[in-house]
């Protein structure tokens, strides 16, 4: 098939078209570069021994997004602002983005007749208060902006799929993607200071940070640290593939993680097995929005995909480790002091 990937160039999405051209797929790719680099294109053509197609533009543009849609079978929507404390902030641009651009990428897809969508959506759209794996019947209380609009994204699809039987939509809610592909090629590159805690520690075992700051250790967790899913990118990516091979009418979500509850000291002490040395770190106060247990029941995803998320947390430290030392002998994705 010929496939749209919006945000192709940005973590989950390079990791996607290299799953996805390494299936026979032919990629497009769309991307506005506001958190990513082209430089990711290069390592998707050095893993794949091709590249995708690229088109630099905003997602919101009607007549770009015709034109990235054009000979397409099926898209795969990334693009979207995803930094929940940011969310809080920059509320509108968040939603105009993350909503503002579905809504534009639909009503072209419609126009060109491509009605096979798989939707990134988010597990933070459960919110507070859980304590055990998390499934689909759960019902969602997205506690800050970013997880609204991607609840209101799942509104939108499954409105859509009930109105029109022509659509096959699936909505992925992922919990923590993490690593990278694991020639190192590629990875999580973000522009500027990393927010998530897997890079953040990287970089402490990279000495470009000095201390990891623990967001808060008094939640009602088994160590008091934040409890998340962490999934392997190369996982999340074979999920998608999965979506679009079982596509079917209607619409669809789907819980994509491990299934296995992981503290904020449990990855660092994956991290530190990793490097073969001890972190720095320090209890810090909690960052405002974050919750205290996220972590998928993925039972649904792997009945319904036939596959599971099956690389494991050191798995994810390694190839996440690993993408750093290649990126310094490469000398490409230099991040500049600030980052
Ligand atoms: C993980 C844990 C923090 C930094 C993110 C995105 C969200 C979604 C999932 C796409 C938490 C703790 C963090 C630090 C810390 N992505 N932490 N010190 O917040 O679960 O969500 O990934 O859908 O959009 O925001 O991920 O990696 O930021 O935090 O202690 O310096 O690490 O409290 O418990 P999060 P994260």
């Amino acid at each position: 098939m010929r496939v749209l990937v919006t945000g192709g160039c940005g973590f989950i999405g390079s990791h996607q078209v290299v799953a996805l051209l390494d299936a026979g797929h032919d990629v497009v790719v769309l991307d506005d570069l506001s958190n990513s680099s082209l430089d990711a294109i290069d390592g998707v053509a050095a893993i794949c021994g091709r590249p995708p197609e690229v088109i630099v533009g905003d997602v919101r543009e009607p007549a770009v997004v015709r034109g990235a849609l054009a000979g397409c079978d099926a898209v795969i929507h990334f693009a979207a602002k995803k930094h929940v404390p940011e969310s809080t902030v920059l509320a509108r641009e968040y939603h105009d983005v993350n909503v503002g651009g579905l809504l534009a990428l639909i009503q072209a897809a419609a126009e060109l007749g491509v009605y096979r969508l798989v939707y990134s959506s988010s597990g933070s759209v459960y919110g507070d208060g859980l304590d055990r794996p998390i499934p689909e019947t759960t019902t969602p209380a997205p506690t800050n902006p970013y997880s609204r609009t991607k609840l209101m994204g799942e509104w939108i699809l499954a409105d859509l799929a009930a109105a029109e039987p022509q659509w096959e939509i699936t909505a992925l809610r992922y919990f923590n993607p993490a690593g990278a592909h694991p020639s190192g090629l590629i990875g999580e590159d973000p522009i500027g200071p990393p927010s998530n805690l897997l890079p953040i520690l990287l970089d402490v075992a990279e000495r470009r940070a000095a201390t990891v700051t623990i967001a808060g250790d008094d939640f009602a967790t088994p160590d008091g640290t934040g409890v998340r899913d962490y999934v392997h990118v190369m996982d999340v990516a074979d999920a998608h593939l999965a979506a679009l091979d079982r596509s079917a009418p209607g619409f669809r979500v789907l819980n994509i993680g491990r299934g296995v509850p992981t503290s904020v000291m449990d990855l660092l002490g994956a991290v530190e097995r990793t490097v073969g040395r001890r972190l720095a770190r320090r209890v810090g106060p909690r960052r405002p929005g974050d919750v205290a247990f996220l972590t998928a029941d993925p039972t649904l995803a792997e009945e319904v995909l036939g596959l599971a998320a099956h690389r494991s947390l050191d798995r994810i430290c390694a190839d996440g480790w690993n993408r750093r030392l290649v990126a310094r002998t490469d000398g490409d994705h230099e991040r500049t002091e600030a980052g």
